[in-house]
């Protein structure tokens, strides 16, 4: 880590991870970088189909919420390789006739592998095309899949989004106290690159007009008050407003590895920032950009700064909410019932358990937290609609 002042320019952390991880040609997740069993770093769908399958059933409670709409939309964002599209398929839920579920995702090269055994995929729409798409009833004839790099302006239905939260740039700041009647110091760790391409941290106080929001920011996020570098999350906040006000009726759900600031700037050693390469960790953030995963426990108090979420449990509760329980029960039946020539649904029945384990440990993926806002009708339309 070198002085700002010995320091020629510097780049917000949060380009450099944008870049890290995004580019178009040299990104993590253009250069084959992903979730998966033979990608990078294992999440609930790539667990297996039993995660898709308690979705499904959450999926029936909202439609029949919403009152049984036709089309049924669900809009998945950072929906990675579409594995658990594949997996809200093979469950068929209730709704699957009007389900219309749109892959949204940043990467191409992932969007490239929507279509590998995803019956009912039907391209990639955008724009003007994506928004009539979505408001075109199917008639039964679902459930479409549609691929597309952005969501839809507006729709009714659910945004869902698994660790996307954490896959989304930071800013890396810390506020040291100020005097007594004094504002804290409002510091940045940035990235200079040399003309080598090497890349090194430098601290830069906050004191530019561009740097305004940022300070803003992080003056008003409660770090505990200790001076410790924090993950600022810009990023995710704007991206919960987003989504916020393209939803008509519905509701927001997205799940992830979270905690407080306060906590994450106790922890030492930037303990809330990992990588990830080949499903082993990393190295330093800085090194090699664009060869590895960079990610961060999402802070729950700055993606609720704005609107506080309606419903905040673990993935573990959420699961049996919606009742992993008997799923496995069921896997377990079919199995037990042709142990010794099973087929593909019998081998599925008993991995059930294996992956409800997976699922719920309370220190792995069952830890993880699942944040629901919803969002009742905009105001402009109450009048319309009379509600
Ligand atoms: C950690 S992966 C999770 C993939 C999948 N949801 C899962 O749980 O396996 C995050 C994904 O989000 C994508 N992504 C990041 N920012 C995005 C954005 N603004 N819109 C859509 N996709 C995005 C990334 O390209 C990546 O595929």
């Amino acid at each position: 880590m070198v002085p700002a002042s010995d320091a020629g320019g510097s780049i917000p952390f949060s380009e450099f991870v944008d870049r890290a991880l995004y580019d178009p040609v040299a990104g993590f997740y253009a250069t084959g970088g992903r979730a998966g069993g033979r990608g990078d770093f294992l999440t609930s769908p790539e667990v297996g189909p039993l995660f898709g399958a308690v979705i499904s059933r959450a999926l029936d409670e909202w439609w029949h919420e919403l009152g049984d709409p036709d089309p049924f939309v669900l809009v998945e964002v950072g929906a990675g390789p579409g594995t658990l599209a594949r997996s809200i398929r093979l469950a068929g839920p209730e709704c699957a006739g009007v389900l219309l579920h749109v892959l949204v995702e940043r990467a191409p090269g992932q969007r490239l592998l929507h279509e590998a055994h995803l019956a009912g995929w039907v391209g990639e729409r955008s724009g003007e095309e994506l928004q009539a798409f979505v408001l075109r009833g199917l008639v039964g004839t679902g459930p479409v899949f549609v691929s597309a790099p952005e969501p839809p302006e507006s729709f009714d239905g659910i945004v869902f989004a698994n660790e996307l939260l954490d896959n989304l740039a930071f800013d890396i700041v810390r506020v040291r106290p100020g005097d007594d009647d004094g504002e804290g110091v409002v510091e940045a760790l940035e990235v200079a690159i040399d003309e080598d391409g090497l890349c090194e941290f430098v601290v830069r106080a906050l004191d530019r007009p561009g740097d305004t929001a940022t300070r803003e920011l992080a003056a008003k996020t409660d770090s505990g008050g200790t001076g410790s570098w924090f993950p600022l999350q810009a990023q995710a906040i704007g991206w919960i407003a987003d989504m916020r006000s393209r939803i008509g009726d519905g509701r927001l759900v997205v799940i992830d590895y979270a905690s407080t600031t306060k906590e994450l700037a106790a922890r030492p050693d930037f303990g809330w920032m990992r990588t990830f390469r080949g499903h082993e960790r990393g190295s330093h953030p800085l090194d090699s950009p664009g060869s590895q995963d960079i990610t961060v426990d999402v802070a729950l108090d700055q993606i609720q700064m704005d609107v506080s979420a309606n419903v905040v449990e673990s993935q573990s509760d959420f699961l049996e909410r919606f009742g992993i329980d008997e799923l496995v029960d069921e896997g377990r039946r079919v199995w037990e019932a042709n142990p010794h020539a099973p087929g593909l649904n019998e081998i599925r029945g008993r991995s059930r358990i294996r992956e409800a384990e997976a699922l719920l440990e309370g220190g792995g993926l069952g830890g993880f937290t699942v944040m629901q806002w919803i969002v009742a009708g905009k105001p402009d339309e109450a009048d319309e609609t009379g509600r």
